[in-house]
């Protein structure tokens, strides 16, 4: 069943007014999108809505929405993402109509309610960090992991109408994905607050100062691939210089608890990467394993 007559844009509506909502909201109108035409958007809070919705774009609460039809996007909070979900299946939905979350955590059961209504489901997670204001450009040049319970087509050309890239994913490797992605994001900010944290007594600007050293070595990561990318005490196998920095972090466990677990990754991939002999293994295996 198709989402819209033959050379007819696909009516969407959008459910939410946070950041990913607001970006998705200016993506199918900014994009111009010939296949695709933001028609509503809806949230708790009808203020919010409008403050999102382009102009001409309807806005209103999530009771306004009387009918399900074309796509549906539910732009909200993981937890909320069942109960709104049990509460659409209440609607009407014309034939169809596809209802599509955005989270990388939930997957299609979150969506049951209107699964045993028979209207397809699925999940749209962007591969992107959306900042309070985000704007359309966060839905561009981007990957868009896509779970759907039929073949959902219409999910994948708009992907690819933002410019970006969409991958088909089972239930198992989105839940994979959504954890490499907290790891490569989330907790790359962690590690970050964990360099300014180490030297919170210097009276400088220390993230500015790491900048290039940040983007270097990114780089180096997609250039030459984790194992190469890393330098450092540990990959040189200078077990003097982890014995210090242990040493100088000693009264702070967090910080110390951190140094641990990194340095023991960090020992791991110079390890397979053959460039540490048995002493120094050995050395390095004594003072990070806990
Ligand atoms: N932020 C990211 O970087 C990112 C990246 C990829 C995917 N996602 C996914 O995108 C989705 C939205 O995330 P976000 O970052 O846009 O969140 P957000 O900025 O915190 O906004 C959450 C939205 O959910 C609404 N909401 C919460 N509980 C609700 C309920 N019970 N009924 C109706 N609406 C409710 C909020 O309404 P009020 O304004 O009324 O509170 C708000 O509009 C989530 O599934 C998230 O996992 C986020």
């Amino acid at each position: 069943m198709s989402l819209a007559a033959e050379n007819e844009a696909i009516p969407c509506t959008i459910i939410g007014s946070g950041r990913v909502a607001a970006s998705l909201a200016g993506a199918v109108r900014l994009y111009g999108i010939p296949d695709f035409r933001l028609d509503a958007v809806y949230a708790r809070n009808s203020a919010r809505a409008a403050r999102i919705a382009p102009a001409g774009v309807q806005s209103g609460e999530v009771q306004d929405l009387e009918t399900l039809s074309g796509i549906i996007f539910i732009a909200v909070s993981d937890d909320a993402i069942p109960d709104l979900a049990a509460s659409l299946a209440k609607l009407p939905a014309e034939p169809g109509c596809l209802c599509c979350h955005l989270s990388g955590a939930v997957g299609l059961s979150g969506m049951l309610a209107l699964q045993q209504k028979g209207v397809d489901v699925a999940s749209f997670h962007p591969l992107q960090s959306f900042p309070e204001q985000a704007d359309a450009d966060c839905f561009n040049n981007i990957f868009i992991s896509i779970l759907a319970s039929g073949e959902a087509p219409a999910l994948s050309r708009l992907a690819e109408q933002f410019g970006s890239q969409a991958v088909m994913v089972t239930e198992a490797q989105k839940q994979k994905l959504h954890l490499s992605a907290v790891f490569a994001s989330n907790y790359l900010v962690s590690l970050l607050r964990l360099a300014e944290q180490a030297s919170k007594d210097i009276d400088a600007d220390v993230l500015q100062m790491l900048r290039p050293l940040i983007n270097t070595t990114l780089d180096n990561v997609y250039q030459t691939g984790t194992g190469a990318a890393l330098t450092g005490p540990v990959s040189r196998g200078d077990a003097g210089t982890v014995k210090s920095h242990l040493h100088l972090i000693q009264s702070d466990q967090k910080l110390t608890q951190a140094y641990r677990v990194l340095g023991c990754v960090a020992l791991e991939r110079a390890q397979s990467s053959g460039r540490l002999n048995h002493e120094q293994i050995k050395a390095l295996q004594k003072l990070l394993y806990l």
